[in-house]
């Protein structure tokens, strides 16, 4: 079952007109979550007495911050983080589900890395990159950064600072597409161009199989642009394993299925020492079956995006449809409960 934790504010710092940094404690008797850089924390809110659930990219470091720090940005409809900037506030306390993710530092580092943000998709990259270069002889590193203008870049101090503190290991190439002659930017938007032409500059004209193997790339930027970032490192021949995402959005919703009432499957769970069971219809997620009937497994995205929800089949199998396919996992595969159908009579999950 999911665990839910409170947690205190005890900070809010304005980074942008529209983007602030929250620092939280716990509020309980429990030490503060565990992370890696790079995961997320899922807040339960009730901005209208309602719940929803959002993931927030941790923005300190472990390696670095004592406190935990989550930055959050403005978003045209978004309840949960308009709710969050316009009243919440130093004094308050929110509800924490899971920490989960998966855009990880690799072990062992590579010795380059290059990271693509756009936005707010700077925020877990910011963890990465106080890691990083809290580690004496890291990576060498390039950051691709796109925003409207400097007033509107998230962390830019910072960034700029580093330039500065760290110039063998650490550049940061801007796109404004709203502000010209800025220093380390270019003007316009970041496209294929623009992306190949910054890699050549950090890589060298001639890009070798060296490069190839030992450069690995983030990218956490709206579904476009890291589409367009991912065709021209496969066309350029980087292998697949080198390029990690970090989604904010599903791609597209997968078609809703009819649930057939009449069939059952029964699902098995075993958490710790624990185990629980509960059935679930023909067409109805797994996740969906467990809230139905008061079972709190974990989740955030419910889209198959976040990976909130994994859990291990240890037994029969299981349909994740995602929004272009379909793919049938069985015992030993994780998967996610938010999008898995169960495809056997009996399902067995374990979970973390
Ligand atoms: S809840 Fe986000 S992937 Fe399942």
């Amino acid at each position: 079952m999911e665990s839910v934790r409170r947690l205190r504010i005890i900070g809010k710092h304005q980074e942008t007109p529209d983007t602030a940094t929250f620092t939280l404690e716990a509020a309980d008797e429990k030490a503060l979550p565990a992370y890696r850089p790079g995961q997320f924390l899922s807040l339960i809110l009730y901005p209208h007495g309602k719940e929803i659930r959002r993931a927030y990219s941790f923005s300190s470091s472990p390696a670095t911050d004592k406190a935990l720090t989550i930055t959050v940005k403005r978003v045209v409809n978004g309840a949960a983080s308009n709710w969050l900037l316009d009243h919440v506030d130093a004094g308050d306390e929110v509800l924490s589900a899971s920490v989960a993710g998966q855009f990880v530092l690799p072990a062992p580092l590579p010795r380059r890395l290059v990271y693509l943000a756009a936005g707010s998709g700077i925020t877990p990259v910011m963890s990465h990159l106080k890691t990083l270069l809290a580690t004496p002889e890291g990576p060498e590193i390039l950051l691709l950064y796109a925003n409207r203008d400097s007033a509107n870049t998230i962390f830019k101090k910072q960034i700029d600072d580093w330039q500065e503190q760290f110039p063998e290991r650490f550049t940061c190439r801007y796109f404004f597409s709203r502000e010209k002659n800025a220093a380390h930017s270019t003007f316009g938007h970041l496209n294929k161009s623009g992306f190949e032409e910054a890699l050549h500059r950090f890589l060298g004209r001639r890009i070798t199989g060296a490069h190839r193997r030992d450069t690995v790339f983030f990218l956490c930027a709206p579904n476009a642009l890291m589409r367009m970032a991912r065709m021209t490192l496969r066309v350029l021949d980087f292998p697949e394993k080198n390029i990690r995402q970090e989604f904010y959005q599903p791609v597209r919703q997968p078609a809703l299925r009819t649930v057939d009432t009449t069939k059952t499957h029964t699902i098995r769970v075993v958490q710790g020492g624990e185990q629980f069971q509960f059935e679930t219809f023909e067409g109805e997620t797994i996740l969906n079956a467990a809230l139905r009937q008061g079972i709190q497994l974990p989740y955030t995205c419910k889209a198959g995006v976040c990976l909130t929800c994994l859990a291990q089949c240890t037994g029969g199998q299981v349909d994740l449809v995602f929004a272009e396919s379909t793919r049938r996992e069985g015992s030993g595969a994780m998967i996610n409960t938010c999008i898995g159908y169960a495809a056997s009579k009996a399902v067995d999950l374990k979970l973390e």
